[in-house]
């Protein structure tokens, strides 16, 4: 196993997560400032996600001797448009998905089996979380930007349970 290179994969996975939680709660705070419950809370409850995210990477970093860098990816995009909030998390997650697939590969060659299958576990959960944003931005353009006004009554999105 080639431990140096597990951890580099590692740590690069904590840096897109932290810039995740920070983007997602960006997105959260403005979302409730402008009315938007269900959809803040959305945000909110994924950001959760990935810190959890951040923490299994973390302790499988740490498993190997290594040492949690906790960089951060990125600067936070300040948008405010829900719609165009939405559509940058889907193309966070898209990139996820991808790099977190390779990084799976990757430890496998290395015989890193375990860090294989914490990456395995993220790729399921991104893809989830892919999903519940893109099931947003079809129903704004069924229903027209309306309908971000309306979930306040109380059609809540409903995100699904965690699996990593
Ligand atoms: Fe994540
Ligand atoms: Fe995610």
């Amino acid at each position: 196993m080639d431990r140096s290179k597990s951890i580099a994969l590692l740590n690069h996975a904590v840096a897109d997560e932290l810039q995740a939680v920070h983007q997602y709660m960006y997105f959260h705070f403005h979302l409730d400032d402008q009315g938007f419950g269900p959809l803040a809370m959305l945000f909110k409850r994924t950001a959760i996600e990935e810190m959890m995210h951040v923490e299994k990477l973390a302790e499988r970093i740490l498993f190997l001797k290594g040492e949690v860098e906790m960089a951060v990816a990125g600067p936070v995009e300040k948008i405010t448009d829900p719609k165009a909030m939405l559509q940058k998390a889907m193309a966070m997650e898209e990139s996820s998905v991808i790099d977190y697939n390779k990084a799976a590969l990757e430890c496998a060659a290395s015989a890193d089996a375990v860090s294989k299958q914490v990456f395995e576990g993220l790729v399921l959960d991104e893809e989830r979380h892919f999903d519940q944003y893109e099931k947003e931005v079809d129903k704004i353009e069924r229903f027209g930007p309306n309908y971000l006004a309306l979930q306040s009554f109380g059609t809540a999105a409903e995100p699904g349970a965690p699996t990593a």
